[in-house]
């Protein structure tokens, strides 16, 4: 009976730890599924921004600046997700959360996380506060009618500007202030992390005006430049700013400290909640730069991006906001923001039709992501950044180069991280030789000088790929460009001989490079296929014949092919 009692009792003792341990663990597995903060890894000089633990690829779309209420939402959703997007990136004013000193309003975040949550799209959200295109625009009306206590950048003549200085602890304490109360509620409201990165402040820095001239600043321009820099730069020996930096001490002075006011912000906020962060750039012109002030001093274009890496080590990535139509400008600007310490992030680009092939280049620059700018029917138009009016056309153009890789962006992401992956865009072209060609007025060196200008070379490793516009399907007819460029090719390598391919009007041919150069070589197989849900190739057709005879031709329709490539 006792024996009975005891068994009975440790069946009991026996079940009720099961039903506990098996609630615990799908409790914790939630738990943890949840908990997994975002977070941007960088191995190898190669980067991921991990979201649920695992590389995510970012199709964006950035709403119009102001389309930061609860009202005028549903002007937003129905683009962002014919847009096929994955993330929006939208603003958060500072004015907004704290209209009075102290009060805080989350109102619109709260709307704004569930209706993301709800369509499963992440966000990124811009915090328009000190810096909005170097303007305190969105700081609140008790800051910008406080000149006093919130000091702005005054010229070197005397002239006060609509920039806020870095240089004031008072403004950097109340900004910093509003940023920790943003985080604590994104910690404590938002489990899901919907929110997966922050941008802190928008295209900061400072027009007409190299630095501050104020007294304060004049005061610190004197003192000797802080050894973090120096140190940060490798330069040895120091002095004071126009000692240590010479003719470009005031841009410099002036971008350090931005940069460390920034940093001082971003810290305090991921010691609330340790979210990615980025810092968006009002690039210069990498070819014709002009001069600090023409440009927006301060903030972190090309020339100090070294010195931004060192003053701003808890801004995880420094994204180019491009507006440069044309592919030269373009490629460069990616060639100098994707580096072993900084991902690329195009958090900003035009949303005309020119632009949507730039997110071929983006990810062939292994980008973690790419954002068309004013992607919502709110009422506003860039133009001329952007496209002239904003209807289906215009989303249309981003979302079928989305298309081709929205079903598999984890897969990309992931080869992106070990490095596997190529991406080509079209060039521009000359526009009046391509009319002489269509007109066959065209002669051979100026059809010949045409198919080299749209062909390109992406170095696989035993194999290239040659990537060509503007081509019939058929034939070997030389390549002319699409008109407008649309075109582009992305490449991602599974092993030594197989690759999966897209691409949009071009044609992508393989041969063998390196060592196997020169042998024959064939298409063993071309299967066109789809990644499902788990991630896993579901096969639907092999290429053969027509198909590969000429190369592999991509027009509007989305293709993925798996390709396996031998010599014989
Ligand atoms: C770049 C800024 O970052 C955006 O907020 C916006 O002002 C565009 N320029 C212009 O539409």
């Amino acid at each position: 009976m006792a024996l009975h009692g005891l068994i009975n009792g440790a069946r009991v003792w026996l079940v009720l730890t099961l039903v506990v341990t098996v609630s615990a663990c799908s409790h914790q597995s939630l738990q943890g599924n949840q908990a997994e903060l975002p977070r941007l890894d960088t191995r190898d000089g190669r980067h991921a921004l991990m979201v649920d633990g695992e590389p995510f690829l970012i199709l964006a779309g950035q709403s119009n600046n102001s389309a930061n209420y609860p009202a005028v939402l549903d002007q937003v959703w129905p683009s962002i997700e014919k847009l096929g997007a994955n993330t929006l990136s939208i603003p958060v004013a500072w004015e907004q959360i704290e209209p009075r000193e102290g009060e805080f309003d989350f109102s619109y975040l709260d709307t704004l996380i569930a209706e993301a949550h709800e369509r499963d799209i992440r966000l990124v959200l811009l915090w328009f506060a000190t810096w909005k295109n170097n303007a305190p625009h969105y700081a609140p009306a008790w800051v910008k009618l406080d000149n006093e206590r919130f000091p702005r950048v005054i010229q070197r003549n005397g002239e006060t500007l609509n920039s806020l200085s870095p240089h004031a602890d008072t403004t950097r304490e109340a900004d910093k202030k509003a940023f920790v109360e943003l985080m604590t509620y994104l910690r404590d409201n938002d489990p899901n992390h919907t929110v997966m990165m922050v941008q802190v402040q928008n295209e900061p820095g400072t027009y007409r005006s190299v630095r501050d001239f104020s007294p304060m600043a004049e005061a610190i321009f004197e003192r000797p430049v802080p050894e973090q820099l120096t140190r940060g730069l490798g330069i040895e020996h120091g002095g004071n700013w126009p000692e240590t930096f010479g003719d470009d001490a005031d841009e410099f002075l002036h971008a350090y400290s931005i940069a460390r006011y920034i940093n001082s912000i971003a810290e305090a906020g991921k010691a609330v909640k340790n979210l990615p962060m980025n810092v968006n750039v009002a690039l210069r012109n990498p070819f014709y730069p002009g001069e600090p002030g023409q440009y927006s001093s301060g903030g972190a274009t090309d020339n100090v991006l070294d010195l931004w890496k060192v003053a701003a080590p808890a801004i995880d990535m420094i994204s180019p906001d491009i507006y440069f139509r044309d592919h030269r400008t373009v490629e460069r600007v990616m060639e100098l923001y994707s580096r072993p310490d900084n991902a690329l992030f195009v958090a900003e680009i035009g949303n005309d039709q020119p632009y949507a092939r730039y997110f071929f280049s983006a990810l062939g620059h292994q980008g973690i992501g790419f954002a068309p700018f004013g992607m919502d029917d709110t009422g506003y138009m860039n133009y001329p950044l952007g496209a002239p009016t904003f209807d289906d056309q215009v989303i249309e153009n981003f979302a079928q180069v989305y298309r081709l890789v929205a079903p598999w962006a984890r897969e990309w992401a992931r080869l992106s991280f070990e490095g596997k992956v190529w991406g080509a865009s079209e060039p521009g072209g000359d526009r009046e030789m391509s009319q002489r060609i269509w007109n066959a007025e065209a002669s051979p060196e100026e059809l010949e000088q045409q198919a080299e200008t749209f062909t390109q070379h992406l170095d696989l490793g035993r194999w290239q790929a040659e990537v060509t516009y503007g081509r019939p399907m058929f034939w070997i007819e030389p390549p002319e460009g699409n008109d407008p460029p649309s075109g582009g090719a992305l490449i991602a390598q599974l092993d030594d001989d197989e690759f999966l391919i897209t691409g949009l009007n071009s044609r992508v041919s393989l041969s063998p490079a390196g060592e196997q150069e020169g042998e024959r070589y064939m298409v063993v197989r071309a299967e066109e296929g789809y990644f499902n849900d788990a991630g896993e190739w579901q096969f639907i057709r092999v290429w053969n014949g027509d198909q590969t005879d000429w190369g592999l031709n991509f027009r509007e329709r989305p293709f993925l092919l798996r390709v396996r490539m031998a010599t014989y």
